[in-house]
């Protein structure tokens, strides 16, 4: 275990005590459960023996004592009855607790955690390490109270019978070592096979998300082998582990049996003696038996304890990771006013973790109301602009300004819902239309949904769906064509009202011929708004006042579409090499001839929208 590590599992242990400790009364009371379980379980054998030495043998007392016993045991079942649910409500509301705080820190953390964590790693998380830990906590009660159970049983049968006592209960101490050394072995095997389990739900989830790029590409056997590769490695690590097991937890089990043999023979001599009774052969043999079980149980629970320690420190790993992103201390507040929505992006340098800077020294200025158009090569970091004005990243060096206020001094709440954002690759919930467009303001009025329906073009197919509003989009809304899904998510970016509204690329899934729809509504929702509109077609970039160059880090040109198509080379290039795309992707015939794929300007062969685009938009 490397200083990491082993400070994680620390860490883990602590998130472990501060949940203990905030169901202390509920674990109290399961505690005093148990003991009165324990005290029921305990008289049993003892009230027998006193049944058989007194009852058989003497005074005619038997149906009291057969009585008595059959009361104890009442007792004893119930107390099982409700320390087990004691135990598990417990261990369940621990569960709970955790869960929700993994998920809230989840969200809480930068979008840069996102983009480098895979999604099946956090679901195991989530899912099977806490399950680990509940297995656990829901022994704690358990053994407490198995340990009294244990004590109690040593206790009397020491003081009845020393000798016989230390020879049956001599075994025991061995069960202990035996079990230590079974965690010990067995902890190693459990981290393979958690890890293994981890990476097996990742290739589950991404099959399932990436479904449709699959049977694309008729890659159904390449995702089926990675699945065998990795359930394969499950079963080789799973099956180590259960060798082990194998091997240890059958003598755990037999060694306490020993102790039965020893209360038959020497006891047995006892009583043939008349040193020892016939009830107290009884009782010894019952308590030995009642033993076994709570012994192999503590064994059981070392293990699970080593078990959840893995499981918390993976827990721990995603709880302790800061988010990079994080409110400011003294927040400033935006102004307020009639032409608000200035933005300026000052002096902003940005790269993203391990690779060269995407933007270096990139400065705009947008006047409140206007709308600018940044274009730019693929890749070229115009994505990048949006993701640091909304803070999913924080700038380098420079600063990003809204209203004069740099955007770190505002809350991120403020910052995001004064942005409205379409994004390049639309995502929409398994949920209503109505609940999706209105998923920033979910009390936004009817009204309210409607008419940001109607600004973004949507509200007339919106209509014609089979329940209207009602209608509930399939998963990620690929229930809608590619154009009506990016409509409702200019919708659901204009329901806020936001101050500066982005569209990214927001155009790209429409048909160039029927673009012209789109942009209608794109007019519509920018008037008045500071808009960036990320475009590459001449008719969507003449919907703003100004256009941006971005090209190698920096605005290399400001200007009107026509002046720059007039005086700026590159400017032409971009545009050139994007028409050339545009005229893949509406080609439906399969791939198009090389020629076809030829960049007009540099003669580089470019990949066909097709792949490209729904690679990004599904993956
Ligand atoms: N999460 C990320 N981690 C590392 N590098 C990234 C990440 N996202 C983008 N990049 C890189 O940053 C550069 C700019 O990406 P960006 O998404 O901003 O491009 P873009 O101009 O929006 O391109 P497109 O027009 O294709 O959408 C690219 O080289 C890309 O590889
Ligand atoms: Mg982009």
């Amino acid at each position: 275990m490397n200083d990491r590590e082993a400070f994680n599992t620390r860490e883990g242990w602590r998130v472990l005590g501060a949940a203990l400790r905030s169901q202390k009364w509920g674990l109290i009371g399961g505690v005093a459960i148990g003991l009165a379980w324990t005290v029921g379980k305990v008289a049993v054998p003892q009230l027998t023996k006193l049944g058989i030495d007194r009852g058989i043998e003497g005074d005619g007392s038997l149906w009291l004592w057969s009585g008595l016993v059959v009361a104890a045991a009442v007792i004893a079942g119930l107390f099982t009855a409700m320390r087990r649910w004691v135990a598990f409500r417990e261990s369940r509301l621990i569960e709970t607790r955790i869960r929700e705080s993994i998920f809230a820190h989840l969200l809480k953390l930068h979008v840069g955690y996102h983009d480098r964590t895979s999604t099946g790693q956090l679901m195991s998380r989530a899912s099977s390490d806490l399950q680990q830990v509940q297995a656990f906590v829901v022994m704690i009660p358990l053994t407490l109270s198995n340990f009294a159970m244990i004590g109690a049983v040593i206790v009397l049968l020491v003081t009845s019978q020393p000798l016989l006592a230390v020879v049956a209960l001599a075994p025991l101490p061995f069960v202990n070592v035996l079990a230590n050394r079974f965690s010990r072995r067995i902890h190693p095997a459990v981290l393979a096979v958690q890890a293994e389990q981890a990476q097996l739900a990742s290739v589950v989830e991404e099959t399932v998300s990436g479904v449709r790029v699959i049977k694309g590409f008729g890659a159904e056997r390449v995702q089926a082998e990675k699945l065998r590769v990795e359930a394969d490695d499950i079963q080789r690590v799973s099956l180590e582990a259960a060798k082990l097991r194998s091997r240890f937890l059958p003598a755990i089990d037999l060694l306490p049996s020993i102790g039965l043999i020893a209360v038959l023979g020497m006891g047995g001599h006892r009583v043939i003696n008349g040193d020892m009774t016939v009830g107290d052969l009884v009782k010894f043999n019952a308590y030995i038996t009642m033993l076994i079980w709570p012994l192999r149980n503590i064994g059981m629970t070392v293990a699970m304890a080593q078990r959840s320690a893995v499981a918390l420190m993976r827990v721990n790993e995603v709880l302790s990771t800061p988010s990079a992103v994080t409110d400011p201390s003294v927040p400033k507040a935006l102004p307020t006013g009639d032409r608000v929505g200035a933005l300026e992006f000052d002096h902003v340098r940005f790269g993203y973790e391990g690779s060269e800077p995407v933007l270096d020294d990139f400065s705009i200025s947008i006047p409140a109301g206007h709308a600018v158009a940044l274009v730019g090569g693929t890749g070229s970091g115009k994505s990048t602009v949006v993701r640091l004005l909304t803070r999913f990243h924080d700038v380098a060096d420079g600063a990003i300004r809204i209203d004069g206020v740099d955007v770190r001094d505002l809350t991120l709440q403020e910052l995001r819902s004064s942005v409205g954002i379409v994004f390049e690759d639309t995502f929409l919930f398994n949920d209503t239309v109505r609940a999706n467009i209105a998923f920033a303001r979910p009390d936004a009025s009817e009204h309210l949904v409607e008419s940001a329906a109607r600004l973004a073009g949507a509200h007339d197919f919106i209509l014609r769906l089979p329940e209207g509003y009602d209608t509930v989009l399939g998963e990620r809304g690929y229930s809608l064509s590619g154009g009506q899904r990016q409509r409702v998510a200019i919708a659901r970016a204009i329901v806020s009202n936001p101050r500066i509204l982005v569209l990214d690329d927001a155009t790209s899934a429409v048909d160039p011929s029927k673009e012209h729809e789109i942009r209608e509504a794109m007019a519509t929702v920018m008037s008045g708004r500071t808009t960036i509109v990320i475009a590459h077609r001449p008719g969507t970039i003449a919907l703003a006042d100004t256009v941006v160059l971005l090209d190698q880090g920096r605005a290399a040109a400001v200007g009107t579409h026509e002046e720059l198509l007039a005086t700026n080379t590159r400017y032409r290039q971009v545009l050139a090499a994007w028409a050339v795309r545009d005229d893949d992707g509406d080609d439906d015939s399969p791939a198009p001839s090389t020629e076809a794929n030829r960049d007009a300007v540099t003669g580089e062969v470019v990949r066909s929208r097709a792949v490209t685009k729904s690679d990004e938009g599904l993956v």
